[in-house]
């Protein structure tokens, strides 16, 4: 490594909306140092990974993307290599990139990312490797820049961290414990992300509903349920969204708030992980399939149009056929309106990994397939009810995939654009390019698993 490095960075990004946000802050900071961002790697003189460590393909890829940088470094090319995220939390990790990738010359973790700038800074100008990973996150760093990947909406970190332990998880390992925001610093950031032409927010923490913030001078803990009220009252900000949500902490004030807040989409994301109380209990989730299924009624009878995900776990060390059957069942009787899934995989270091009964993976790829069906089947179904209804939509960006039956082949001046309903549904539609930023009627006019197609109505 010399000093002269170009003053151009790339950042690969792994995982979660924390880590996308996490990237857009190193951006905003990069930026800020004088540096500008590149779309190719080989063309940045700081290469950054932000990782993740949730499953294990999430590892074998950041190896495998590590891998491809080797030969650059080996033929002498002058570039920063940084990694950061939740994989250097681990011990083990760092072990393995100290062996195998001694060319990484700087290391930090999610806890210090504030001390990027001059983590990189002390790199070039020692023209040292760093390591600096902290096992806990101190006082909540406020006032970050960010460089946000839309101008229109943004991410707001409303807590770090997790208290949950579910016992597949390694995310309260690599991110600690639960630690919220004031809410004041919140409604000011998202004051300030108004004045600059945001109008949808999406509120971001492991598990939103805990969120337990404090007023400089309060004498009690501003619920998440108040904090969203406190946000809708922002001027200019036209949606609320938030992810994610533990379903043990779910209250009644919450389900209240999705009448009294104006802005709050009717949409949430309420991980389920698997329909057998069996196996939920086992999971360390602190709710079963009885009180599950009467949070979607609770939510469906206050919020009629509600969309509901949710992230499911296939083959946790354990389940049975029936376990998985009940898995099944309950999402034929929830309906959701999409949901990701995922085959179970083993964390090192988690409860989890140590149960004796793992799933076979041959059995847990027919469940997989099986489920994967189900729901695709339900999202079709519900994606189905739109046809013909006229629905506002955020006009996001230009098409990154275009199909659909009757998709408007664009017209002169026009592109074929994506935008999200209040929902989250994704709408396609032929357009002018202009629109983009901006909320339009649309009128629904076919459906697919899922996207719908769309019309502008004028
Ligand atoms: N294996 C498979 N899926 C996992 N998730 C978390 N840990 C694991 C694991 N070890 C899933 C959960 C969670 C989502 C973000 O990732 O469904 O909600
Ligand atoms: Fe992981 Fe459970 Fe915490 Fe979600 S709630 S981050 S699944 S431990």
């Amino acid at each position: 490594m010399s000093n002269d490095i170009k003053k151009t960075f790339h950042i690969t990004t792994f995982g979660c909306q924390m880590n996308e946000h996490d990237s857009e802050i190193m951006a905003g900071m990069l930026v800020k140092a004088g540096y500008k961002p590149v779309s190719e790697k080989k063309e940045a003189g700081i290469v950054i990974m932000n990782t993740c460590s949730i499953r294990e393909n999430a590892d074998k890829r950041f190896f495998g993307t590590l891998g491809q940088l080797k030969r650059r470094k080996e033929n002498g090319e002058n570039f920063i290599m940084c990694v950061c995220g939740c994989m250097p939390q681990q011990q083990h990790i760092i072990d393995t990139i100290k062996g195998k990738y001694p060319w990484v010359d700087l290391i930090f973790g999610t806890h210090n990312i504030h001390e990027f700038p001059r983590l990189l800074e002390n790199c070039i100008n020692e023209q040292r490797k760093i390591i600096d990973v902290w096992p806990e996150g101190g006082e909540v760093p406020e006032g970050m820049p960010c460089k946000r990947l839309y101008k229109h909406k943004s991410y707001v970190n409303i807590m770090y961290g997790c208290n949950n332990f579910c016992t597949y998880c390694i995310v309260p390992y690599t991110r600690g414990r639960e630690r919220s925001r004031k809410p004041e610093e919140i409604v000011k950031e998202v004051q300030a992300l108004a004045r600059d032409g945001v109008k949808e927010i999406m509120l971001l923490g492991q598990n939103v509903n805990s969120y337990k913030g404090r007023n400089d001078g309060a004498d009690h803990d501003t619920t998440f349920a108040e904090l969203l009220c406190m946000l809708d009252r922002v001027d200019g900000i036209e949606r609320i969204r938030f992810m994610t949500s533990h379903p043990k902490d779910l209250s009644p004030e919450l389900i209240k708030a999705f009448g009294t807040c104006k802005h709050l989409c009717h949409q949430i994301h309420l991980p389920v992980q698997s329909g057998s109380s069996r196996v939920l209990k086992r999971m360390n989730r602190h709710y079963d399939r009885e009180r599950y299924l009467a949070l979607i009624g609770s939510l469906r009878k206050a919020v009629p149009d509600i969309c509901i995900t949710t992230d499911i776990i296939v083959g946790f060390p354990g389940e049975t056929e029936a376990d998985f059957e009940d898995t099944l069942s309950l999402c034929r009787e929830v309906g959701y309106d999409s949901a990701f899934t995922f085959l179970y995989s083993v964390r090192k270091g988690t409860p989890a990994a140590g149960f004796e009964d793992q799933v076979p993976e041959e059995t847990k790829h027919e469940r997989f397939n099986r489920l994967v069906d189900v729901i695709n089947e339900g999202s079709a179904r519900r994606n189905a009810e739109y046809v013909g209804r006229t629905m506002d939509v955020l006009i996001e960006c230009e098409a990154k995939r275009e199909r659909g039956d009757g998709l408007d082949k664009p017209g002169p001046g026009q592109v074929t654009l994506s935008g999200r309903t209040d929902g989250f549904k994704l709408v396609n539609l032929a357009g002018p390019k202009e629109l983009i930023g901006q909320i339009v009627p649309v009128k629904i006019i076919s459906s697919n698993t899922f996207s719908l197609v769309g019309k502008l109505i004028n």
